[in-house]
Order: C-alpha cells, then structure tokens, then sequence
C-alpha cells in the first residue's frame, strides 16, 4: 500500500455481540508515528473546521462517532471523503489544504498526528498555498 495520497484506509474490526473492537497501531496501520491525539466534538450545525495545511504534520482522522466530510485541496484539484464509520480513517498527507465539515450531531473526530503541536507548521492563506503548493 503506498501512503503518498490521501486516502481512506479501514481499519481491523473486531465485531462481537458484546460490542465491537478497531485498533490502529503506529507505523503499521498508519504510515507515521504518533506524536499527538486530539478530538474535535461538540461542534454547532453547520460550523466548519481546519481550513489549513500543514507543512510537515500528517494526520489520520476516523468519525469515532457520527459523521463528518473531510475537503481535501492539493492546490490543483478537490476531493471530497466522507467518513461515517469508527473502523475506517482518512490518512492526509503534508501539504494539503483540508477542511473538516457537515458534522452531524454527536459527531466526535478523533486525529492522529505526525508531530507535536506547532503553530509555524500551519498555512493559513489559501492564495498563498494555491501559489505555492507545498
Ligand atoms: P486548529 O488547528 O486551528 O483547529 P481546526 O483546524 O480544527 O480549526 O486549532 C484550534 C485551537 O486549538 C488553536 O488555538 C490551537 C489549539 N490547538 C492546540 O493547542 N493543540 C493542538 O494540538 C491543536 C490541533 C490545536
């Protein structure tokens, strides 16, 4: 499996009549090691969030609960996922502009990340980015 598109990848499931078990293990399900987790919930109809790029950071994203698009812009073209399902995630690589948005009520992303939280990683202006794709 190559990792250097984004791409929706599905986790192990373990589906038991008691309740039903996924994992995601570093460098093996994912091709980065994890550095930091953060979730986003409580998010208010209609909000969105991200709306930036990373310059180094990768993430893995999975709808724990609920469901959530993610807008994927590599400065050439647009791809839209949506993830509705605690055993799939959505690798995004450095250098892509992502948007997370339509999160239905209760939704809860949880993110994976590559590296530790730096706010000179981050690419805020869109024009910037489109003229210069990372
Ligand atoms: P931000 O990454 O802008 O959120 P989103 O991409 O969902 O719009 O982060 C929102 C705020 O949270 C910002 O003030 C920085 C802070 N933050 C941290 O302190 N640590 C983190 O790991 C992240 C992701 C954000």
């Amino acid at each position: 499996m190559t990792f250097n598109e984004a791409e929706i990848i599905q986790l192990p499931k373990n589906f038991d009549r008691r309740g039903n078990l996924s994992v995601i293990e570093q460098n093996n399900h994912i091709p980065f090691k994890i550095e930091r987790t953060y979730w986003i919930y409580d998010v208010p109809g209609g909000e969105v969030r991200g709306g930036h790029a990373y310059r180094n950071n990768q993430e893995f994203i999975v709808a724990l609960s609920g469901s959530f698009e993610v807008l994927m812009d590599d400065g050439k073209s647009k791809k839209l996922f949506s993830l509705n399902r605690s055993y799939y995630g959505l690798y995004v690589p450095k250098g892509v502009w992502r948007q997370m948005q339509n999160f239905s009520t209760n939704s809860v992303a949880l993110v994976l990340a590559s590296t530790k939280f730096d706010l000179s990683d981050y690419i805020y202006d869109y024009k910037s980015f489109k003229e210069n794709p990372q």
